[in-house]
Protein backbone atom coordinates (compact mmCIF):
# COMPACT_ATOMS: atom_id res chain seq x y z
CA UNK A 1 0.00 0.00 0.00
CA UNK A 2 1.36 3.06 -0.82
CA UNK A 3 2.69 5.50 1.86
CA UNK A 4 0.05 8.40 3.07
CA UNK A 5 0.45 11.68 0.87
CA UNK A 6 0.85 14.29 3.41
CA UNK A 7 -2.74 16.10 2.95
CA UNK A 8 -2.32 19.90 2.02
CA UNK A 9 -4.44 22.46 4.41
CA UNK A 10 -5.58 24.14 2.01
CA UNK A 11 -8.99 23.70 2.34
CA UNK A 12 -11.83 22.26 -0.32
CA UNK A 13 -14.20 24.69 -1.49
CA UNK A 14 -17.40 25.11 0.30
CA UNK A 15 -19.23 22.11 -0.22
CA UNK A 16 -23.43 21.53 -0.85
CA UNK A 17 -24.87 20.46 1.87
CA UNK A 18 -26.59 17.28 1.38
CA UNK A 19 -29.95 17.49 0.25
CA UNK A 20 -32.55 16.59 2.27
CA UNK A 21 -32.39 12.68 2.82
CA UNK A 22 -34.17 11.71 5.60
CA UNK A 23 -31.97 11.76 8.18
CA UNK A 24 -31.40 9.52 11.40
CA UNK A 25 -33.83 11.42 14.47
CA UNK A 26 -31.94 12.69 16.94
CA UNK A 27 -29.25 13.58 15.69
CA UNK A 28 -26.90 16.68 16.24
CA UNK A 29 -25.20 18.36 13.68
CA UNK A 30 -22.44 20.42 14.88
CA UNK A 31 -19.65 18.39 16.26
CA UNK A 32 -18.65 20.14 19.57
CA UNK A 33 -15.79 19.42 22.05
CA UNK A 34 -17.99 17.40 24.16
CA UNK A 35 -17.88 14.87 21.35
CA UNK A 36 -15.60 12.20 23.27
CA UNK A 37 -12.18 10.89 20.89
CA UNK A 38 -13.04 6.50 20.39
CA UNK A 39 -10.87 4.24 21.94
CA UNK A 40 -11.75 5.25 25.55
CA UNK A 41 -14.56 2.55 25.74
CA UNK A 42 -15.96 1.58 29.35
CA UNK A 43 -13.91 -0.57 31.50
CA UNK A 44 -10.70 -0.28 28.81
CA UNK A 45 -7.44 -0.61 30.46
CA UNK A 46 -4.69 1.31 28.85
CA UNK A 47 -2.74 -0.75 26.47
CA UNK A 48 1.06 0.68 25.82
CA UNK A 49 2.11 -0.14 22.17
CA UNK A 50 5.30 0.94 22.81
CA UNK A 51 5.96 -1.29 25.40
CA UNK A 52 3.92 -4.31 23.71
CA UNK A 53 3.67 -6.16 20.57
CA UNK A 54 0.69 -4.57 19.48
CA UNK A 55 -1.59 -5.26 16.23
CA UNK A 56 -5.10 -4.43 14.90
CA UNK A 57 -7.99 -6.85 13.61
CA UNK A 58 -9.90 -4.92 11.75
CA UNK A 59 -13.39 -5.81 10.33
CA UNK A 60 -15.40 -4.31 7.56
CA UNK A 61 -18.91 -4.66 5.50
CA UNK A 62 -21.05 -5.24 8.33
CA UNK A 63 -22.69 -5.08 10.59
CA UNK A 64 -24.07 -8.66 9.26
CA UNK A 65 -25.72 -11.83 10.15
CA UNK A 66 -22.34 -13.32 12.09
CA UNK A 67 -21.44 -9.84 13.80
CA UNK A 68 -23.41 -10.99 17.06
CA UNK A 69 -21.48 -14.19 16.62
CA UNK A 70 -17.75 -12.76 16.46
CA UNK A 71 -18.67 -10.14 19.48
CA UNK A 72 -19.22 -13.35 21.72
CA UNK A 73 -15.68 -14.63 20.83
CA UNK A 74 -14.14 -11.38 21.17
CA UNK A 75 -16.03 -11.03 24.76
CA UNK A 76 -15.02 -14.29 25.85
CA UNK A 77 -10.86 -13.93 24.71
CA UNK A 78 -11.25 -10.11 26.32
CA UNK A 79 -10.05 -8.94 23.02
CA UNK A 80 -11.23 -5.80 21.20
CA UNK A 81 -10.95 -4.89 17.34
CA UNK A 82 -12.43 -2.38 15.45
CA UNK A 83 -15.51 -2.31 12.75
CA UNK A 84 -15.55 -0.22 9.84
CA UNK A 85 -19.44 -0.42 9.24
CA UNK A 86 -21.63 0.61 6.32
CA UNK A 87 -24.77 2.94 7.32
CA UNK A 88 -27.79 1.16 5.91
CA UNK A 89 -25.88 -2.43 7.38
CA UNK A 90 -26.17 -0.24 10.70
CA UNK A 91 -29.51 0.88 10.44
CA UNK A 92 -30.98 -2.49 9.42
CA UNK A 93 -28.95 -4.22 12.49
CA UNK A 94 -30.47 -2.18 15.45
CA UNK A 95 -28.35 -2.91 18.77
CA UNK A 96 -25.08 -4.54 17.40
CA UNK A 97 -23.23 -1.14 17.25
CA UNK A 98 -24.24 -0.47 20.77
CA UNK A 99 -23.50 -3.60 21.86
CA UNK A 100 -19.41 -3.33 19.91
CA UNK A 101 -18.98 -0.06 21.69
CA UNK A 102 -20.07 -1.50 24.69
CA UNK A 103 -17.59 -3.94 24.87
CA UNK A 104 -14.98 -1.99 23.84
CA UNK A 105 -14.52 -2.31 20.13
CA UNK A 106 -14.07 0.73 18.27
CA UNK A 107 -16.88 1.76 15.48
CA UNK A 108 -15.61 3.55 12.30
CA UNK A 109 -16.70 4.58 9.09
CA UNK A 110 -16.80 2.59 5.69
CA UNK A 111 -19.73 4.94 4.38
CA UNK A 112 -23.27 4.53 3.46
CA UNK A 113 -22.95 2.82 -0.23
CA UNK A 114 -19.53 1.33 -0.45
CA UNK A 115 -18.73 3.24 -3.51
CA UNK A 116 -15.42 4.25 -5.05
CA UNK A 117 -15.28 7.47 -3.34
CA UNK A 118 -12.89 8.91 -5.40
CA UNK A 119 -15.33 8.83 -8.39
CA UNK A 120 -17.70 10.95 -6.63
CA UNK A 121 -18.52 14.86 -6.79
CA UNK A 122 -16.82 16.41 -3.20
CA UNK A 123 -20.26 17.13 -1.52
CA UNK A 124 -21.45 13.04 -2.50
CA UNK A 125 -18.40 11.83 -1.00
CA UNK A 126 -18.89 14.25 1.81
CA UNK A 127 -22.23 12.74 2.22
CA UNK A 128 -21.63 9.21 2.10
CA UNK A 129 -19.26 9.32 5.39
CA UNK A 130 -21.63 12.37 7.08
CA UNK A 131 -24.32 9.79 7.19
CA UNK A 132 -22.65 6.83 8.80
CA UNK A 133 -20.69 8.24 11.24
CA UNK A 134 -23.91 10.37 12.11
CA UNK A 135 -25.36 7.08 12.15
CA UNK A 136 -22.76 5.60 14.51
CA UNK A 137 -22.75 8.32 17.01
CA UNK A 138 -26.58 7.96 16.92
CA UNK A 139 -26.39 4.24 18.22
CA UNK A 140 -23.21 4.33 20.14
CA UNK A 141 -22.91 7.39 21.54
CA UNK A 142 -19.65 8.30 20.30
CA UNK A 143 -18.19 10.01 17.22
CA UNK A 144 -16.22 7.99 14.70
CA UNK A 145 -12.89 9.46 13.75
CA UNK A 146 -11.83 6.81 12.16
CA UNK A 147 -12.69 6.09 7.88
CA UNK A 148 -12.01 3.07 6.04
CA UNK A 149 -12.48 4.19 2.20
CA UNK A 150 -14.34 1.37 0.54
CA UNK A 151 -11.56 -0.52 -1.62
CA UNK A 152 -8.90 1.71 -0.28
CA UNK A 153 -9.45 4.06 -2.71
CA UNK A 154 -8.55 7.50 -1.71
CA UNK A 155 -7.30 10.79 -3.10
CA UNK A 156 -6.61 14.08 -2.14
CA UNK A 157 -10.54 14.84 -2.44
CA UNK A 158 -11.18 12.42 -0.36
CA UNK A 159 -8.62 13.11 2.18
CA UNK A 160 -10.38 16.76 2.44
CA UNK A 161 -13.93 15.53 2.66
CA UNK A 162 -12.19 13.03 5.61
CA UNK A 163 -10.55 16.08 7.37
CA UNK A 164 -13.31 18.32 7.45
CA UNK A 165 -15.22 15.73 9.32
CA UNK A 166 -12.46 15.27 11.09
CA UNK A 167 -12.14 11.23 10.52
CA UNK A 168 -8.33 9.70 9.75
CA UNK A 169 -8.44 7.56 6.98
CA UNK A 170 -7.15 3.98 8.29
CA UNK A 171 -5.99 1.59 5.43
CA UNK A 172 -3.91 -1.79 6.04
CA UNK A 173 -0.85 -3.75 5.40
CA UNK A 174 -2.31 -7.34 5.68
CA UNK A 175 -5.22 -8.66 3.58
CA UNK A 176 -5.91 -12.47 3.57
CA UNK A 177 -8.64 -11.35 1.06
CA UNK A 178 -10.93 -13.42 2.93
CA UNK A 179 -13.80 -12.15 0.63
CA UNK A 180 -12.61 -13.59 -2.10
CA UNK A 181 -11.10 -16.75 -0.96
CA UNK A 182 -13.91 -18.06 1.44
CA UNK A 183 -11.82 -20.72 3.08
CA UNK A 184 -11.36 -20.40 7.08
CA UNK A 185 -8.06 -22.58 6.92
CA UNK A 186 -6.90 -20.52 4.10
CA UNK A 187 -7.58 -17.16 6.01
CA UNK A 188 -6.65 -18.11 9.31
CA UNK A 189 -3.52 -18.85 7.97
CA UNK A 190 -2.73 -15.86 5.75
CA UNK A 191 -3.84 -13.87 8.70
CA UNK A 192 -1.28 -15.35 11.00
CA UNK A 193 1.29 -14.92 8.19
CA UNK A 194 0.45 -11.24 8.57
CA UNK A 195 1.28 -10.87 11.91
CA UNK A 196 3.92 -8.32 12.87
CA UNK A 197 4.11 -5.81 15.15
CA UNK A 198 1.98 -2.36 14.12
CA UNK A 199 0.03 -4.54 11.37
CA UNK A 200 -3.38 -3.38 10.67
CA UNK A 201 -5.31 -6.64 9.40
CA UNK A 202 -8.24 -6.24 7.10
CA UNK A 203 -11.34 -8.55 7.22
CA UNK A 204 -14.55 -8.68 6.68
CA UNK A 205 -17.49 -10.41 9.64
CA UNK A 206 -19.85 -10.60 6.52
CA UNK A 207 -18.10 -14.04 5.63
CA UNK A 208 -19.08 -16.74 8.45
CA UNK A 209 -15.73 -18.57 6.73
CA UNK A 210 -13.90 -15.51 8.40
CA UNK A 211 -15.53 -15.23 11.90
CA UNK A 212 -15.12 -18.75 11.74
CA UNK A 213 -11.22 -18.11 11.59
CA UNK A 214 -10.76 -15.69 14.43
CA UNK A 215 -10.61 -18.47 17.75
CA UNK A 216 -7.96 -19.75 15.90
CA UNK A 217 -5.96 -16.19 15.27
CA UNK A 218 -7.01 -15.20 18.72
CA UNK A 219 -5.01 -17.75 20.14
CA UNK A 220 -2.27 -17.35 17.72
CA UNK A 221 -1.46 -14.07 18.10
CA UNK A 222 -1.71 -14.87 22.33
CA UNK A 223 0.80 -17.71 22.09
CA UNK A 224 3.02 -15.16 19.44
CA UNK A 225 3.31 -12.67 22.28
CA UNK A 226 0.31 -10.34 20.69
CA UNK A 227 -1.88 -7.56 22.19
CA UNK A 228 -4.58 -7.41 19.79
CA UNK A 229 -5.85 -3.56 20.49
CA UNK A 230 -7.77 -1.31 18.62
CA UNK A 231 -6.96 0.74 15.75
CA UNK A 232 -6.62 3.97 17.86
CA UNK A 233 -4.66 2.08 20.63
CA UNK A 234 -2.37 0.94 17.65
CA UNK A 235 -2.02 4.62 16.65
CA UNK A 236 -2.83 6.87 19.05
CA UNK A 237 -4.38 10.57 18.13
CA UNK A 238 -4.89 10.41 14.73
CA UNK A 239 -4.97 13.88 12.02
CA UNK A 240 -7.82 13.90 10.69
CA UNK A 241 -7.48 13.26 6.92
CA UNK A 242 -4.68 11.44 6.92
CA UNK A 243 -4.25 7.87 5.28
CA UNK A 244 -2.41 5.51 7.30
CA UNK A 245 -1.95 1.77 6.83
CA UNK A 246 0.16 0.73 9.72
CA UNK A 247 1.75 1.78 12.90
CA UNK A 248 5.65 0.32 11.93
CA UNK A 249 7.95 2.51 14.22
NI1 LIG B 1 -15.57 -2.88 2.23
Amino acid sequence: MAPSPEVSDAGPGPVAPAEAVESDAGEVEAVGPEDRAAGDGAGAEKVDCRKRKCLALTFDDGPGPYTRDLLRVLRKAEVRVTFFVVGPRARTREGVLALAHADGHQIGVHTENHLELTKLSDSRIHREIDRTLRTIRTQTGERPVLLRPPYGATNPRVAAQARRLKVAQILWDVDPVDWRDRDTAVVTRRVIAGFHRGAIILMHDIHPTTVAAVPRVLKAAEAKGYTLVTVSELLGTTKPGKVYTDARP
